[in-house]
Parts: C-alpha cells; sequence; structure tokens
C-alpha cells in the first residue's frame, strides 16, 4: 500500500483481491495505535456517542461533537484513510446541508465521510464537492426508532430492498459502502452486484472488508456483540492495573524513589 492511504486506494483494493481492515477510533491515541497497527481505514464513527459519551444510540451525536473528535483523530493518523461520520441530523434536510455537514468534517481532517442510507442526491453532491463519500446500508443505527430496535435487517424477502439500496448508493459515487447486521448470503449478493467494496460489520466473511468498533475490538465492553470478538480483555486489564496502582497508593509503595525527584 503507497505511504498515505487514499479513497481511490481503498476502492481499488477490491480489484486487486485485498481485503480491507477498517476500525473505529475517536481521539488521537486509538488513531495511532490503529494506524500504528496497519489498519487501511479508520472510521470516526458516530458510534462516538454510545462509546467515549456514555449514549444508548447514535443518536444525540451532534455535528460539532463528530468535528471535535475528527480533529482530535487526525493528530493521531498518518497512513490510514481517515473517514468520519454524518451524524443524524446533519444530511437529511437537504442536500446543501449535507454537503456543508461534510466540508467541516473535511476541514477537521476527515478525508471523507460515511452517511447512512439511499440519500442518492446528497451522496452525488457531496461527491460533486470533491469529498469522498462511503455508503452505509442494512441496519443502519440513526433509524433505530423506525426499526424498532438494534435487529438483523434484510431477512428473507426484505433482501431486495437492501440490494436496490446499495447500488443506488454505488450509483450515486461512493467509493465503499458498509454492509451493517444483514444475512452473511445477502451480503454476498450485494458484494456480487456491486464493484465498489463491501465492508462488513455482522454481514459475514464475503464482504471485501470488514469494519469493528475498536471497544469492541479491545475488549471494553462487558457484554460482547455476537458480531464482535474481543482480542483483548480491555476492560479487566485496566480495572486490574487501576486496581494495582490504588493499592499501591493505599500502601505507599508508590511512588517509590524511582518516580520522585
Ligand atoms: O459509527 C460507527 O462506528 C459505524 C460502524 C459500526 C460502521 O458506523
Amino acid at each position: 500500500m503507497p505511504d498515505i492511504i487514499t479513497a481511490p486506494a481503498i476502492r481499488a483494493m477490491r480489484a486487486k483481491g485485498v481485503k480491507v481492515v477498517c476500525i473505529t477510533a475517536y481521539d488521537a491515541v486509538l488513531g495511532a495505535l490503529a494506524d500504528a497497527a496497519g489498519a487501511d481505514l479508520i472510521l470516526v464513527g458516530d458510534s462516538v456517542g454510545n462509546t467515549v459519551l456514555g449514549y444508548s444510540s447514535t443518536l444525540p451525536v451532534s455535528l460539532e461533537q463528530m468535528v471535535h473528535h475528527t480533529r482530535a483523530t487526525r493528530q493521531g493518523v498518518k497512513h490510514a484513510l481517515l473517514v468520519a461520520d454524518l451524524p443524524f441530523g446533519s444530511y437529511q434536510s437537504s442536500v446543501g446541508q449535507a454537503v456543508d455537514a461534510s466540508v467541516e468534517l473535511i476541514k477537521a481532517g476527515a478525508q471523507a465521510v460515511k452517511l447512512e442510507g439511499a440519500y442518492t442526491e446528497a451522496i452525488a453532491a457531496i461527491v460533486r464537492a470533491g469529498i469522498p463519500v462511503m455508503g452505509h446500508v442494512g441496519m443502519t443505527p440513526q433509524s433505530v426508532n423506525a426499526f424498532g430496535g438494534f435487529r438483523v435487517q434484510g431477512k428473507g424477502d426484505a433482501g431486495s430492498a437492501v440490494i436496490e439500496e446499495a447500488k443506488q448508493v454505488e450509483a450515486s459515487g461512493a467509493f465503499s459502502i458498509v454492509l451493517e447486521l444483514i444475512p452473511a448470503q445477502l451480503a454476498a449478493q450485494i458484494t456480487d452486484h456491486l464493484s465498489i467494496p463491501t465492508i462488513g460489520i455482522g454481514a459475514g466473511s464475503h464482504c471485501s472488508g470488514q469494519v469493528q468498533v475498536i471497544y469492541d475490538v479491545l475488549g471494553l465492553n462487558q457484554k460482547p456483540l455476537k458480531h464482535a470478538k474481543p482480542y483483548l480483555s480491555g476492560h479487566d486489564s485496566i480495572v486490574s492495573a487501576i486496581k494495582e496502582y490504588s493499592a499501591e497508593v493505599r500502601d505507599g509503595t508508590f511512588p517509590s524513589d524511582k518516580h520522585s525527584f
């Protein structure tokens, strides 16, 4: 891969048969860690709402918060493509609103934006403004209230609507598309219908790449999700480190002479 990964380079990975590795990050430290590990694409997801900010959904996340976290993450990411989510309420009203919000995220350091659903005119207008767009279909968390909860989408006959949406997103100019929480077979079908990379999360192994929320990969969630695999016991390791520190403060072994001036 080139030293600095671009949206066209991510798009070209599919033709080369190279899987695209994507992960979220929300600040300079996590961005630098994901970059050092060689992720191809780092997403400042609006999942910052569920993770860093402690909300129960992504709906309260504002454009201002996304700009803030994008600017912070930019400081740590030197190689991967940095993509920022357009949050709920920042692109649904009009094409102008979508372009203006995208411009703000680019000014904060993103190289591309992601939005949920087949907002075809908005996608085309953002692309026309020179900003690469990543699509997102299937279980789109900003529509949680319409779906009646976080559940697998596109089962059975409902699959054809998801295929249609994905095709529209590609036709509007997106350089890649996230497929979230849909049956693996449907994701494989969508991948066959499209020429842009499909990036799965809870969508099986036939996608062109995968994306995961970094808190899930690091095991910071106490209740692991079915579609996620913790690669570190982050929660337990951090609690035990802080317990050890607390014990040493209480018994006077920290700070020692080594940590004193
Ligand atoms: O916000 C996010 O983290 C996302 C990914 C789950 C794709 O949209």
